[in-house]
């Protein structure tokens, strides 16, 4: 029984491990991006998307931040290839679809394009400069898309907490099995310090249950590691939250950084997740000052209630203020600069790496004893 209903009606499944690979020759090699990707959209997690874009998806989802059939969708999810590969390939076959040699799914190849990757950076990213890791990303990738329905083989290999990955059909019979009625998904792809668990507890407030759903795809080499994270997660709400109002898992996907337009996005996948509500807070999924701190809340206000299906709640910059001697926000607390315990993501990273512990009004410090120990012993590069 679900909750919500999944974006355009219909909860995707595109996994089949008997799929039958004979006759099917040719192979395109997956970066992890893709792979995760490819994922995504097997187990639904991306509904209605049955496939990497097409050429005609793909253009009015950069212009227009809709599919070609007017369903909402923020960001481009597409297959890039090199020249040379595309060449070898035609329109109507079927391709394997690899990474590091083992084939993971098969491409119903359907588009071959070559995108205008300028204009999908300032549609999507706000700017072409090389400095955004998101920018930086979409144009080291390679220059042509394929597009075409996916079907998806075997599934990548989990090598830690596997407990917490979980499709949105198993989230989905979770909530009901809770009985929650309505559901607050939160994406993070950082620690959750106190400001996030204020606005998650607010919300907790009016709705039935938290969706704890950290990013743990690629994030930009000095955010902090997924399994650190993952780690610091179990203790916060072991020691802090109530258990039968909170669930967490993983939300496997890369980080795009895209501000305004991920936030839609993530509230789209939430939404395939079974949540009900999806908070929006300062910066959402911004990196530098390529947004305004609350541009991701105003592009809701693009769309309908009706075809957003999820209701965004959206949080004003929060902060420990030891004037009120509480947690509050830009919105409740009257008090000044000086009385308010701030801190950038980047102060805390240099703080945590050079082992110096920051203050509790920002961070549960046994959340902090995760994050410095974890920072001593991970290399940037481990994930979940
Ligand atoms: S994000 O890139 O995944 O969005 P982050 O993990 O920092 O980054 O944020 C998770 C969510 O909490 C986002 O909705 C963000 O807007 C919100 N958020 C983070 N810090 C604050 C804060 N101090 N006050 C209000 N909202 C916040």
């Amino acid at each position: 029984m679900s909750l919500i209903q999944p974006h355009g009606g219909t909860l995707v499944n595109r996994f089949d491990s008997n799929y039958d690979l004979i006759g099917i020759e040719k192979s395109v090699e997956l970066d992890a991006f893709s792979l995760s990707d490819l994922e995504l959209i097997a187990i639904g997690a991306f509904s209605p998307l049955t496939g990497f874009m097409t050429q005609p998806d793909y253009d009015s989802v950069v212009k227009q931040m809709r599919l070609a059939n007017g369903l909402i969708w923020s960001i481009p999810i597409t297959l890039p290839v090199t020249s040379e590969t595309a060449d070898q390939l035609s329109i109507g076959e079927r391709v394997k679809l690899t990474h590091n040699g083992t084939v993971y799914g098969v491409l119903e190849l359907a588009d071959i394009y070559r995108p205008d990757k300028k204009v999908e950076a300032e549609n999507v990213y706000r700017t072409t400069e090389l400095a955004h890791p998101g920018v930086k990303k979409l144009f080291e990738r390679p220059e042509v898309y394929l597009g075409g329905p996916i079907t998806m083989i075997k599934r990548p290999e989990i090598k830690k907490f596997a407990e917490f990955h979980l499709d949105p059909s198993e989230t989905r019979q979770e909530f009901a099995k809770r009985g929650w009625k309505t559901v607050v998904g939160f994406q993070t792809r950082n620690p959750v310090h106190r400001a996030h668990e204020y606005i998650q507890k607010s919300a907790l407030e009016i709705v039935d249950g938290l969706f704890l759903n950290p990013l743990v795809g690629e994030t930009k080499a000095d955010d902090i590691p997924a399994d650190v994270r993952m780690e610091s997660y179990q203790v916060l709400l072991r020691k802090y939250y109530p258990q039968d109002r909170v669930f967490l898992a993983v939300f496997p996907a890369a980080m795009r950084y895209a501000g305004p337009r991920e936030a839609i996005f993530h509230a789209m996948v939430r939404k395939n997740f079974g949540c009900t509500h999806f908070i929006v807070g300062r910066d959402h999924a911004g990196v530098g000052n390529y947004y305004g701190t609350y541009d991701a809340q105003l592009i809701f206000r693009n769309f309908t209630a009706e075809e957003l299906g999820i209701t965004p709640l959206f949080f004003e910059h929060s902060f420990y203020c030891k004037a009120c001697g509480n947690m509050a926000s830009t919105k409740t607390c009257p008090h000044g600069k000086e009385d308010r315990v701030i801190l950038s993501g980047t102060k805390v990273r240099e703080m945590l790496s050079n082992g110096v512990t920051p203050p509790p009004e920002f961070s549960r410090p046994e959340v902090v004893e995760v994050l410095i120990r974890g920072m001593r012993q991970t290399s940037p590069a481990s994930s979940v």
